[in-house]
């Protein structure tokens, strides 16, 4: 396959203030970036999930700014999108957690659905170059035992957040046969790494094991998940804007599948804490049995392979929750207090 060279040099990303926006942005704006990056905008709302934090060592830098708004709101994308000269649009802000879309869908509806519609119209109507929408293996719905998904998996999503997702691709994959839009899919596994919100399961372990509380193991712990770090993904979806065809899609994944149960025993045995503190607590509703993801594509058209070995992305990642012991508790006191009584109340 020929293979496209585009540079972007300025960049708009929305949701950067979240866990893999966050990881984004901190990329581009590292040496390794420095020839080609000249402006990286950043739209975030701020929501419970976002956290200006955690880009604390960019905002001195002069490429970076950052606009405080909603991707609903049109005039505000119009704004950013007729006032800066962006070369590729990084579309990262969803409500992103499957318990909450289960406990209420709004706003997952809201942000996910409508929001990307209305990037996808300021894009067409500023004549963007180059639209990414960070996407997720969710929406190829559960594996049984065996195989893989593909970008060929057709979508089957379980969940209120997976089916607001697929709504969105599916947008964007309207838009590029119907408009010639420029628009990439990348669809990656589960991530880890810094920065990730203490709801989802790795920084949930190990905060709650270093407090010596419960881990709570939904139903019989052995559901699958393919998890890749981060900064993976990151490099996937850069290489995807770069090299990448507009139209397709690229699945990414971390050719790493674990139970969940054995996930939580290794976090143990790192944190050095017994395994009576798991609790078997009652299953997510309509729980995905198995995600493992076939990203040969991305290795053969993008030249991307996974680079950072699990092992030791875990023990990183531990580490870094224990030195951020403070960022963690900041989140814990707020609203996420409530969520947690409310996710966690009578589920045993
Ligand atoms: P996150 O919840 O940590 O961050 C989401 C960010 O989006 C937050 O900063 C939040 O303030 C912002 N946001 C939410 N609604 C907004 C709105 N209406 N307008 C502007 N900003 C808004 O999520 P994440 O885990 O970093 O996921 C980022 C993207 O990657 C999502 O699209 C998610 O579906 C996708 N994804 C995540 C994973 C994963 O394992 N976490 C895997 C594959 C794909
Ligand atoms: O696969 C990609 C997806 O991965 C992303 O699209 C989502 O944004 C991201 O949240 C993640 O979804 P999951 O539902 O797989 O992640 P979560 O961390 O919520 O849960 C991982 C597994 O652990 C899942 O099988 C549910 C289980 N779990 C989770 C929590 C929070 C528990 O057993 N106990 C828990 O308390």
């Amino acid at each position: 396959m020929p293979q496209i060279d585009r540079s972007p040099g300025v960049v708009l990303v929305t949701g950067g203030c979240g866990f893999i926006g966050s990881n984004f942005v901190r990329m581009l704006l590292s040496d390794e970036f420095s020839s080609q990056i000249r402006s990286v905008i950043v739209l975030d709302k701020l929501t419970y999930a976002g956290n200006l934090e955690n880009l604390t060592d960019c905002l001195d830098d002069p490429r970076f700014s950052f606009v405080h708004g909603d991707i609903a709101d049109a005039e505000c994308v119009q704004n950013i999108l007729q006032s800066s000269p962006v070369e590729a649009l990084f579309h990262f802000a969803a409500e992103s957690h499957v318990d909450r879309s289960i406990l209420d869908s709004t706003p997952f509806v809201q942000t996910n659905i409508t929001g990307t519609q209305v990037l996808l119209d300021e894009a067409r109507r500023a004549q963007t170059p180059l639209y990414v929408q960070v996407s997720t293996d969710e929406v190829y719905g559960s594996l049984g035992p065996e195989g893989l998904f593909s970008e060929q998996t057709p979508l089957a999503p379980n969940s209120p957040y997976a089916a607001s997702k697929a709504a969105a691709d599916l947008l964007v994959r309207s838009y590029c046969h119907t408009f010639d839009f420029p628009g990439i899919i990348t669809r990656c596994s589960n991530n880890y790494g810094p920065y990730q919100f203490p709801e989802k399961l790795i920084p949930l372990m190990i905060a709650n094991a270093c407090e010596d509380r419960e881990l709570p193991v939904y139903g019989d712990g052995k559901q699958v998940r393919d998890w890749i770090h981060v900064l993976d993904h990151c490099r996937g979806i850069w290489l995807a804007a770069t090299r990448g065809e507009t139209g397709e899609v690229y699945n990414f994944g971390g050719r790493t599948e674990l139970e969940n149960l054995s996930l939580v025993r290794r976090l143990l045995s790192l944190l050095n804490k017994p395994e009576s503190l798991i609790r078997f607590v009652k299953d997510r509703p309509g729980h995905d049995r198995r995600y493992a993801i076939d990203c040969s594509k991305a290795e053969r058209e993008l030249g991307w392979f996974p680079q950072i070995p699990f092992e030791q992305g875990l023990q990183e990642t531990v580490d870094w929750y224990l030195q951020h012991e403070e960022w963690i508790n900041r989140i814990r006191s707020g609203d996420y207090r409530d969520y947690y009584d409310q996710q966690y109340r009578n589920r045993s």
